[in-house]
């Protein structure tokens, strides 16, 4: 029999089985991180190896180096997961992986480690998309959380609002017409010579800022629940090197703050639209956050402040599971082992795997 049709086989004997204990790696980015996560819902180990030192000095992640700490990190964080969860690799029911999007170099160190060990252990092996991990956080947050409910995913990469209609199924309802809010956050960060990751730094300094001392443009988009940030963050780096010229001193937490409400405020915008639409509609809307930018205190401020004006249930994902890490993937993953999404041993790295088109 072949890889793949004995992990057929097993994957349908887990559907009957009580407890299903997912060992999930994920190495898209800038993270080594491993999870053992059981029936979807419970963490029962989350090991993070953050590289953040590695890149610092080059302000942003340098692919190659993050390939080459993947390789070095992935054994010993995966060894970490399954000891903290007292459990050998043959306690493990199945195995699932980040495949896509992200650094090529990245996610090929994860897709390769995985599918040896796959075969080697004769285990199932489930491939996730990145973004359906991070809104999955939501599900280990909030263990009795079921779709139906609107996403609103913020990411390095990602500024989109879907419906997750099921595990698995979502529709595209709004997104960015060009950067993603966590790319805009660490652009205008490193204008203000904060070191990377900016996103983060940003949200921190502007705790101290008035949001309100330099006036951001609001863009023009083409779809109802769209949004851009290309125009915002031109604006604010026009607006800082014009200071730079003048000698003037950057008031560095008052620009923060105006940048972060900025974006954070046309992320609500938008949200508000979709929302009131859906109540209009008759719909009794639900809202999630996920992605590292839900981490953002303003963010989950204003969604906080909107969502109790309207009457909507708010999910924030725990702050620990908003970056990437291991545990989300393996939720995902248990969704994904329910529907038969297993992957062969050809599983290939997609930089560019589309979330929703
Ligand atoms: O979801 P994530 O960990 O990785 C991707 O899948 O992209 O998101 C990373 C992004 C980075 O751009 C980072 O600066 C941003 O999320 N980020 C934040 C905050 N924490 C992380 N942006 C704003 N405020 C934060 N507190
Ligand atoms: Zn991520």
């Amino acid at each position: 029999m072949s890889y793949l049709e004995t992990a057929r086989k097993q994957a349908e004997a887990l559907k009957t089985k009580d407890k299903v204990r997912i060992l999930a790696l994920e190495t898209s980015c800038d993270e080594t991180a491993a999870a053992i996560i059981e029936n979807g819902r419970v963490i029962l180990s989350n090991i993070i190896f953050s590289q953040i030192d590695l890149h610092e000095l080059y302000g942003g992640v340098v692919p190659e180096i993050a390939s080459r700490a993947h390789m070095e990190a992935c054994d010993r964080v995966i060894d970490e997961a399954l000891a903290k969860a007292g459990m050998t690799l043959q306690d493990v029911d199945a195995l699932a992986v980040t495949y896509g999007p992200g650094l090529v170099g990245a996610l090929l160190t994860g897709v390769s480690c995985m599918k040896g060990l796959a075969f080697a252990a004769g285990k199932p092996l489930i491939p996730v998309h990145h973004i359906e991990g991070h809104v999955s956080a939501n599900f280990l947050t909030y263990p009795d959380l079921e779709p139906p409910f609107l996403c609103l995913v913020v990411s390095g990469g990602h500024s989109h609002l879907v419906r997750v209609a099921d595990y698995g199924e979502y529709h595209l309802m709004g997104q960015t017409g060009d950067d993603a809010a966590g790319e805009a956050f660490d652009k205008a960060a490193r204008v203000l010579g904060l070191p990377y990751p900016g996103g983060p730094r940003i949200d921190k300094l502007a705790e101290e800022g008035d949001p309100h001392f330099l006036k951001l443009p609001t863009p023009k988009v083409e779809g109802r629940y769209d949004c851009s940030f290309s125009g915002v963050k031109t604006a604010f780096l026009n607006a800082v090197h014009g200071m730079e010229q003048r000698g003037e001193p950057l008031p560095k937490a008052d620009l923060a703050a105006s940048f972060r409400f900025a974006v954070c405020d046309q992320l609500r915008e938008k949200t508000e639209l979709l929302l009131r639409d859906e109540l209009e509609a008759g719909r009794k809307p639900a809202l999630a956050l996920a992605g590292g930018v839900s981490a953002n205190r303003e963010l989950r401020r204003q969604m906080t402040a909107l969502c109790e004006k309207l009457g909507v249930p708010l999910y924030l994902p725990r702050i620990d599971l908003c970056t990437d890490n291991g545990a989300m993937i393996g939720s995902a993953a248990y969704y994904q082992l329910r529907r038969g999404a297993l992957a062969d041993l050809s599983l290939n790295a997609v930089p560019a795997l589309p979330f929703v088109s």
